[in-house]
């Protein structure tokens, strides 16, 4: 097949001919797309497979509200508490307040007619100092999602770490200290432990690289600290914790089905100048190759990215084979595809990414690319590592402005986004990928990092004021395309 898909391909690919796609505005932010909702698209789920997982995904953060419960203080926390570090000011206090309305978010996931729930544990809210004394609140808060996710004939998805480091461990050095290996090695033990009877679907970390690169590199998430001194040793860290991660699920929870998650970027050169592949190649080799290749036993991508030789200085003796896990799944997540070229900053990387509103493209309200063929090709990049096993693409999907009018949020750009990464996904099976699932992120509209609660990506309006929530038609998209029989 043509390695290459022209803009065309990809509309009859993967949008019903029903589904009309209009550019309406490229020279705006937002690609205007006209799809008539609820027509079918060129596929249906039986084309998935009946083993197919459909579901949705959030983190602790984003939708619980630190405040309640317990918890102990989080690097989020203390990040957008101090002024100048969210765009809005915002911060997680109360987000969603899921921890109080956790069974009407899944009743209406049920509703939606998704089968599994990946939500993520907040690490200070079962020990707030990060280590030591339990909070006995936080533990059974866990257990009752979980037994509302089994009781509606939903499958619980555990991440164990999506960000959110107890301040207290942050305080020891965080991820610049290797003794989090073994803060986080007792935390996985504790959570395995208490849930595994219940729980047999694990993911270890959330997007290592956001974690490495925008927290402690470009200090724009917490804990905001800056600087190839803290991103190469956090990057060595995380990476020996998620492979320590994995051997403790493994030994306390029999049948466990362990995986890791990935940011996941498609990196295109601007042109085929030779200096620009090879900026292209240093920016995969960061955004993509970075923690996956030591876990599958291959080292970090020092060929392609020299600065990477400097990990050295933080390995110990047995780094190399403690740095491998068999993993069942690997958690492929996309939000947009990357154009790179060289440049002379950053140091390092000698490369640069053009952003997606410079090139004519199709963009989401956070300015990524929308490109269903880019999700389609890291699918495959993904999926030709020999060691990969299965994939899940545990997060996808769409920020575009919505409107609550009436009752009724009137999102036609993401429905036909889902249609048309749906087609891509399908095109990269039927071609040998072997995915197990799909998880849309998100559930529910909910914080958003550093950029407060603006950007929505949920398939649920969450009316921030009332905190009522709302189907999108988006989600009833959902319902109807997913209670089809197969
Ligand atoms: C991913 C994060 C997730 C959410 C989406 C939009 O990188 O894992 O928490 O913020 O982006």
């Amino acid at each position: 097949m043509p390695s290459t898909y022209s803009r065309r391909d990809w509309l009859r690919l993967s949008l019903s001919s029903a589904a009309a796609l209009k550019l309406a505005d490229l020279t705006g932010n937002v690609l205007l797309w006209k799809s008539s909702l609820f027509s079918s698209p060129g596929f249906n789920k039986a084309d998935f497979g009946t083993h197919f997982v459909w579901g949705t995904a959030c983190a602790a953060y984003q939708v619980e509200g630190a405040k309640y419960g317990g918890k102990g203080k989080d690097v989020w926390d203390t990040f957008t508490h101090t002024p100048g570090k969210i765009k809005t000011g915002e911060n997680g206090d109360v987000a969603c307040d899921f921890y109080h309305r956790y069974a009407e978010d899944l009743e209406l996931l049920r509703q939606m007619n998704f089968k599994a729930f990946r939500f993520s544990i907040a690490w200070a809210r079962l020990l707030p100092k990060g280590t030591g004394e339990i909070n006995r609140e936080g533990i059974d808060f866990y257990h009752r999602v979980i037994d509302t996710c089994l009781s509606k004939g939903i499958t619980p998805w555990i991440t164990l770490f999506h960000w959110d480091l107890p301040q207290a461990l942050e305080d020891k050095g965080g991820f610049t200290n290797r003794e989090v290996v073994k803060w986080f090695s007792d935390y996985v033990d504790l959570c395995t432990k208490e849930y595994g009877d219940k729980v047999k679907n694990w993911m270890v970390l959330n997007e290592p690289l956001a974690v490495a690169g925008a927290g402690y590199m470009l200090g724009e998430f917490a804990p905001g600290r800056k600087g190839i001194k803290n991103f190469l040793p956090a990057v060595h860290h995380l990476t020996l914790c998620q492979a320590e991660g994995g051997r403790v699920i493994r030994r306390n929870v029999p049948q466990a089905n362990i995986g890791t998650t990935f940011s996941c970027t498609y990196v295109d050169p601007v042109d085929d100048q030779p200096k620009n592949v090879r900026a292209a190649r240093r920016v995969d080799a960061v955004m993509n190759r970075l923690f996956i290749e030591p876990a599958l036993g291959m080292g970090y991508p020092v060929d392609d990215l020299p600065a990477l030789r400097h990990l050295k200085k933080y390995f110990q003796p047995g780094d190399e084979e403690k740095m491998i896990f068999d993993f069942d799944f690997i958690g492929v997540q996309n939000y947009f595809r990357t154009v790179a070229r060289k440049s002379l900053f950053p140091p390092f990387l000698w490369a640069k990414e053009i952003p997606a509103n410079q090139r004519g493209v199709p963009v989401n309200e956070m300015n990524g690319e929308v490109s269903p063929e880019g999700f389609y090709k890291i699918i495959k990049q993904f999926a030709a590592y020999k060691g990969v096993k299965r994939i899940v693409i545990t997060e996808n999907g769409a920020c575009f402005p919505d409107k609550l009018e009436n009752g009724q949020v009137h999102d036609p750009q993401r429905t036909a986004y889902f249609e048309a990464y749906l087609g891509a996904l399908l095109k990269a099976m039927q071609e040998g990928a072997k995915i197990d699932g799909y998880f849309v992120w998100s559930l529910t509209d909910n914080f958003e990092w550093n950029d407060g609660f603006r950007p929505r990506f949920g398939l649920i309006y969450v009316d921030y004021p009332t905190l009522n929530r709302y189907m999108k038609d988006s989600g009833k998209w959902f319902r109807d395309f997913l209670k089809q029989n197969h």
